[in-house]
């Protein structure tokens, strides 16, 4: 474990030593999830631990919260440091490792992203099959810990098709329609021009966002088993009609917050059903 993940973790296990099994981050405007958490164990402030990333954004505050969801020891972390705050790529990963680290072996990602596919309108949820990460950074450069996972890891399947597949099924019994997308990472903080989302979309793209493929590389590095889900706040520049806004995403965040809040629920209960089988 690299030095700046085991003083975070030495720091964590001086408050608590509750293990999670599972690891949710709530992306923007989301953060109204951590009301929805069964029961909580403990709270800690990103800004209390050594070495953590905080973030400057607002709708962004930071701390981690350990509870239980549907019977799923989880670990939520409320805010979440982006690239575009000028954080280096390995800063932006840490909380991964961390939580890894504390014993969370699924992650749950969660983001606001800008529509590209036709198929897909503000409100739509869109659970992600693949990501394109060329044009950001990656977050493995540097010197590889073979604890940690290994120096050429394979990403064919980032995203855990088995917990795919049952995040499907709950989402059906929750009544919450669920799309499937490729998501393309870009740096932020500003977003994209239309001939930018043009090419996007000829790449493939079906969301557009600015966080989450660093991460799900990062824990996909670590053996972490990975789902993403994307909530479409606004259609992507040139597909919509007027000028993009962070009010305007977070605004759409709390519209979707209930089915969002069902949808999560139901996708980290599956954890569940994935150890059974
Ligand atoms: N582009 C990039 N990031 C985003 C968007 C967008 O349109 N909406 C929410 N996050």
């Amino acid at each position: 474990m690299k030095k700046n993940v085991r003083e975070c973790v030495t720091y964590i296990r001086s408050i608590t030593d509750f293990v999670p099994k599972a690891a949710l981050v709530l992306g923007s405007g989301l953060g109204g999830f951590t009301e929805k958490l069964d029961s909580i164990v403990c709270e800690i402030p990103y800004s209390d631990i050594p070495g953590f990333p905080v973030s400057t954004v607002s709708g962004h505050a930071g701390k981690f919260i350990m509870g239980y969801v549907e019977g799923v020891p989880l670990i939520c972390m409320s805010g979440r440091v982006h690239y575009y705050e000028g954080y280096a790529p390995e800063d932006v990963v840490l909380p991964l490792r961390v939580m890894h680290a504390l014993g969370a072996e699924f992650l749950f990602l969660t983001n606001a992203a800008g529509g590209i596919s036709s198929d897909l309108k503000p409100g739509s949820l869109v659970l992600l099959r693949d990501h394109i990460s060329l044009f950001i950074p990656n977050p493995l450069i540097g010197e590889n810990d073979p604890d940690e996972g290994e120096r050429f890891p394979d990403m064919s399947e980032v995203y855990d098709p088995k917990l795919r597949e049952l995040v499907v099924k709950a989402a059906s019994e929750a009544d919450v329609r669920l799309e499937s997308g490729v998501y393309c990472q870009l740096s932020g903080p500003s977003y994209e021009t239309p001939a930018e989302i043009r090419l996007l979309q000829r790449l493939g793209a079906d969301v557009v966002g600015m966080s989450t493929v660093m991460e799900a590389i990062t824990a996909h590095h670590a053996g972490m088993k990975v789902c993403a889900i994307s909530f479409v706040s606004n259609m992507a520049a040139g597909i919509n009609t007027h000028a993009l806004s962070h009010e305007e995403v977070k605004e759409a965040g709390i519209q979707a917050a209930p089915r969002f809040t069902r949808l999560v629920k139901a996708a980290i209960g599956t954890v569940k059903s994935y150890e059974a089988e």
